[in-house]
């Protein structure tokens, strides 16, 4: 067995991503069911809860993986508002383009650069389980800040490492060891779901991401843990 090893940073950790995603994205999405117990769906709510998303917003969900979220999203929003879901992985977006809605977009685009995008063009941009993939999270949020209006949210949803006792003991069995197992069983991909473990470890703490969050510009930034601390719901306002 290998030691604990950092994963790259950079364009070498993008093409890492990138071609992680793309392999893994026919099973990704029954997987996330099977790891989460069904729980994401839940989550996405939250989130859309947390970025005050009401009828006739225009969306931005980025790192949209398969439009998991992209499509909860696209429901609360109705007819009047609109989506768009960027990622980089042309295979997750291929299975995102597979479940069409009338009022979403796809566009394929490194969320650390979205010159693509103008300034304020959204009212709340979202990203769920991307930002551990994404070195440069000064980049990210950034963009983020940029793209939406004035009094815009931006929201974080991402897996973190549990800091009380139980949570921690269940983390550490269930993602340390049977994800890895079950992953590789189901997507034949054994070194995506030994990734993910590792991506979580290695992810800043859930007051250094609001650090960072602030120092890009957004404000009244909190967050709160869910699911007994495994999963951190950032969130913050671009400032009027
Ligand atoms: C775990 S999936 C999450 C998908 C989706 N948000 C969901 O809720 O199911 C992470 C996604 O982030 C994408 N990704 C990672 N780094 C990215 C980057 N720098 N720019 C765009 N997409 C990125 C990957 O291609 C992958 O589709």
């Amino acid at each position: 067995m290998s030691g604990p090893r950092n994963l790259p940073t950079g364009g070498e950790r993008a093409a890492l991503v990138e071609e992680m995603f793309d392999r893994i994205a026919g099973r990704y999405e029954l997987l996330n069911t099977v790891m989460t117990g069904g729980m994401h769906r839940l989550w996405n709510r939250r989130i859309i809860k947390a970025a005050n998303i009401i009828p006739g917003d225009r969306v931005l969900d980025l790192a949209c993986g398969t439009g998991s979220l992209t499509r909860d999203i696209a429901a609360r929003v109705g007819e009047s508002g609109s989506v768009l879901g960027v990622d980089f992985s042309r295979e997750m977006l291929r299975g995102a383009g597979s479940r069409p809605r009338p009022n979403v977009e796809y566009r394929r685009g490194d969320a650390t650069d979205l010159r693509f995008i103008e300034d304020e063009a959204f009212d709340a941009a979202t990203i769920a389980y991307g930002a551990r993939n994404i070195p440069n999270l000064d980049g990210l949020f950034a963009e983020m800040r940029r793209v939406v209006r004035p009094g815009g949210r931006v929201v974080c949803l991402e897996i973190a490492t549990p800091e009380n006792e139980v949570s921690k003991a269940f983390y550490g069995l269930w993602f340390d060891r049977v994800v890895p197992k079950i992953g590789a069983r189901i997507s034949g991909d054994a070194e995506a779901y030994t990734y993910l473990p590792k991506s979580v470890k290695e992810f800043v703490a859930a007051d250094d991401l609001s650090g960072i969050i602030e120092r890009n510009g957004l404000q009244d930034v909190t967050y709160r843990r869910l699911a007994g601390g495994i999963i951190t719901l950032h969130r913050g306002v671009r400032g009027l």
